[in-house]
């Protein structure tokens, strides 16, 4: 039986070619391609050039077309309206058909750009579609990002037409979008000219005059327009995610590698069939949103669920159990900071027992590092399979996981099990020398990347190959850290790069600290990612104020986390900041944020031989004993 995957996935690295020709086989092309994997222009690969598809086409009209016109397509559930609708592939391809005739009439063409900027209602994923269906490309940005990150996003894409909403809903609490939005669109340079708004009864916006279209007026007068044949190699979408600095990585996804990786990966990573009800429970701000909520279950004809409520006060610890049992979902994806957070009101899982979860098969758990405590908790209460996997934004499917589809393997807690076919994962040591099983290293993908990664980043080639290609040449960088064991198993420990995790939200430390050197009384500062029980990590500040800095401390600390709410937005969750009298630096000046994270995190930590001033780490243990770090409970 073993060699099953290990017969797929040598398959996939020796003949990639002919792997990813048959699994094409699966998907609808207009046009067939020329070459399967296009190496012409070496470090940049492209997949199934010279053919032509449709990834609206292929996500409903398809499925329509072949007997699935009565099933359910997207199931919307939304605790915090009290609303359920579900919407048929017929449904629902008849409104993306429509919303489609509504950008075509607003003059948005193949290869334009459309920002959607809207909470988890059906029609932000009618609005993704419709732009695929004509050929052009969203770049959807998560709700709980600032006016500011919105703005970054909006000069960076230049989108012909902004869709939003009136509102969010965070639990109880109304979040207004349309003020976000109109303050982002001031803060940009390029100014769309259209903003289609969908009023929510919850609160109505004001509109714009001119500029600003009622969503339900504008679509009643409008006409539904076909799929558009585009090249496998256009753009579908840009999807704009932390880097190191406080400019967003615009992570670009092709049409064509994309639909044939997602459409493969769902069957063979997940072990997912044509008609089951697929859950992946994550905001479609992010990769999980994109790939899983949205593309890879329409592609495959399930049905999928679109959640708008949190796993927990909506009402209560056992709202993802009522979903499952309701809906009749067979496979869960999510966070492990969610089991944490129902851990923690349930920790007998009493709620879990008052659903009949028996159609539930299998959970996985990506987007952080998953403690195995979590991951033993979910396994013992829900006595499914509890699959950890691991991939990036970049990549846009999984890198490392139990493949179910091809091969179970025993769980190893703390591994995401085996690289996924396709992936030709190594470990690196600094000088680009591959590390022995078991040792520590950097983690990198021997190119080519299969279909569906990123093929470059929006408009900035140079920065894909500096972020991505230039350290090891032939090789593209994770920034991930781990291991691979004497079983072939993968461990991701951490990140090498300034990168954190928060709730499972990827945020960048460096923007943050671009955020508070801006403060007129900061010197100089670093924020670092620190152990927390729920979300996996929190940023942490650390603050030396300018000399002569008179007033207290405290205000400044407050009026820190108040600029990072409204630079980055409240998903930065910057709640601490610490004001210390200098930071810890090695002899040529980098501050030593790990060992700070380590004197936070109460894990023990080598003295940094090149430490310019051990001094100053007990003034930072000092600093910290007196905000009571380390904490007893928090996950590391
Ligand atoms: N629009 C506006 N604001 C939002 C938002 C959105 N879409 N999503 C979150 N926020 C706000 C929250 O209201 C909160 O604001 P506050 O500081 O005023 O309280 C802040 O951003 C932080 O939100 P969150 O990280 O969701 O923390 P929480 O304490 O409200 O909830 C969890 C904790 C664990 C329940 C929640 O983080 C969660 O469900 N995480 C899973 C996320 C996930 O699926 N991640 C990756 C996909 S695999
Ligand atoms: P994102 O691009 O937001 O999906 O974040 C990707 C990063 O999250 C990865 O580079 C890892 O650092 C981290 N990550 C995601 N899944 C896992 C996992 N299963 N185990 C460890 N780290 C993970």
């Amino acid at each position: 039986m073993s060699d099953t995957y290990e017969k797929i996935y040598a398959q996939s690295l020796s003949t990639p070619d002919a792997f990813w020709a048959k699994a094409a086989e699966d998907v609808h092309w207009y046009k067939q391609w020329d070459t399967v994997l296009d190496d012409s222009q070496k470090p940049f690969y492209r997949w199934f050039t010279g053919g032509t598809t449709n990834s609206c086409y292929n996500a409903l009209d398809l499925h329509v077309e072949n007997g699935r016109a009565d099933q359910a397509a997207l199931i919307y559930d939304s605790p915090v309206t009290d609303t359920i609708e579900t919407f048929t592939y017929r449904e629902l391809r008849d409104q993306v058909a429509h919303f489609a005739g509504v950008l075509v009439a607003q003059g948005v063409q193949k290869g334009d750009r459309v920002i959607i900027y809207m909470p988890m209602v059906p029609e932000a994923v009618i609005a993704m579609l419709a732009c695929a269906r004509i050929g052009a490309v969203h770049s959807v940005v998560f709700g709980g990002f600032a006016a500011n990150e919105l703005a970054t996003r909006i000069d960076d894409a230049k989108p012909k037409l902004i869709l939003s909403a009136s509102c969010g809903i965070e639990v109880d609490r109304i979040v207004a979008y349309k003020p976000l939005l109109d303050s982002a669109i001031e803060l940009a340079a390029e100014k769309p000219s259209r903003c289609i708004i969908l009023q929510r009864p919850q609160e109505e916006a004001s509109m714009v005059d001119g500029r600003d279209l009622d969503w339900s007026e504008i679509v009643e007068g409008a006409t539904a327009v076909d799929c558009v044949p585009v090249a496998a190699t256009d753009p579908l979408y840009i999807l704009y995610t932390s880097g190191t600095t406080g400019v967003p990585k615009g992570v670009v996804r092709d049409n064509g590698g994309h639909l044939v990786a997602l459409k493969w990966s769902l069957q063979n990573v997940y072990g997912v069939d044509a008609g089951e009800v697929y859950w992946a429970a994550s905001d479609i701000g992010w990769a999980v949103g994109h790939s899983y909520t949205v593309y890879a279950p329409l592609f495959n004809g399930c049905t999928t669920v679109l959640y708008e409520g949190k796993p927990v006060g909506t009402p209560d610890p056992g709202a993802f159990w009522r979903v499952i049992s309701q809906h009749g979902v067979s496979t869960l994806f999510t966070a492990p900071t969610v089991f944490r957070a129902i851990k923690r009101e349930d920790p007998n899982g009493d709620y879990i027992r008052k659903y009949d979860l028996s159609g539930f098969r299998a959970l996985f758990l990506a987007g952080e590092r998953c403690d195995p405590d979590t991951l033993l908790w979910a396994q013992e209460q829900l006595n499914v399979p509890v699959i950890d996997h691991w991939w990036q934004t970049e990549t846009g499917w999984p890198v490392g996981a139990n493949p179910i589809g091809v091969e179970t393997f025993p769980v190893k807690p703390g591994s995401c099990t085996k690289p996924v076919p396709g992936y030709d994962v190594r470990v690196l040591d600094d000088d680009g020398a591959e590390v022995e099983a078991s040792q520590i290293g950097n983690i990198v993908i021997k190119l080519p990347l299969p279909p569906g990664c990123l093929p470059t980043l929006w408009n900035n080639d140079e920065g894909y190959q500096s972020s991505y290609l230039s350290t090891y040449a032939g090789y593209y960088l994770t920034a991930d850290a781990g291991y691979k064991d004497e079983d072939g198993y993968l461990w991701i420990m951490s990140r090498t790069d300034d990168i954190i995790n928060v709730a499972g939200h990827r945020l960048s430390t460096g923007a943050m600290e671009e955020v508070l050197a801006a403060h007129p009384d900061v010197a100089e500062c670093a924020v670092v990612g620190i152990a927390d029980e729920i979300k996996g990590e929190v940023p942490m500040g650390f603050i030396v104020l300018k000399a002569g800095v008179q007033r207290d401390e405290d205000p400044i600390i407050q009026e820190l986390i108040q600029m990072v709410r409204q630079e980055i937005g409240p998903i930065a969750s910057f709640r601490v900041a610490t004001v210390v009298q200098r930071l810890p630096k090695t002899r040529s000046g980098k501050i030593l944020r790990g060992t700070m994270k380590s004197i936070a995190d109460g894990v023990e930590y080598r003295m940094p031989a090149t430490i310019d001033d051990p001094v100053i780490l007990d003034e930072i243990t000092e600093a910290l004993a007196g905000l009571g770090y380390p904490r007893q409970n928090a996950q590391s």
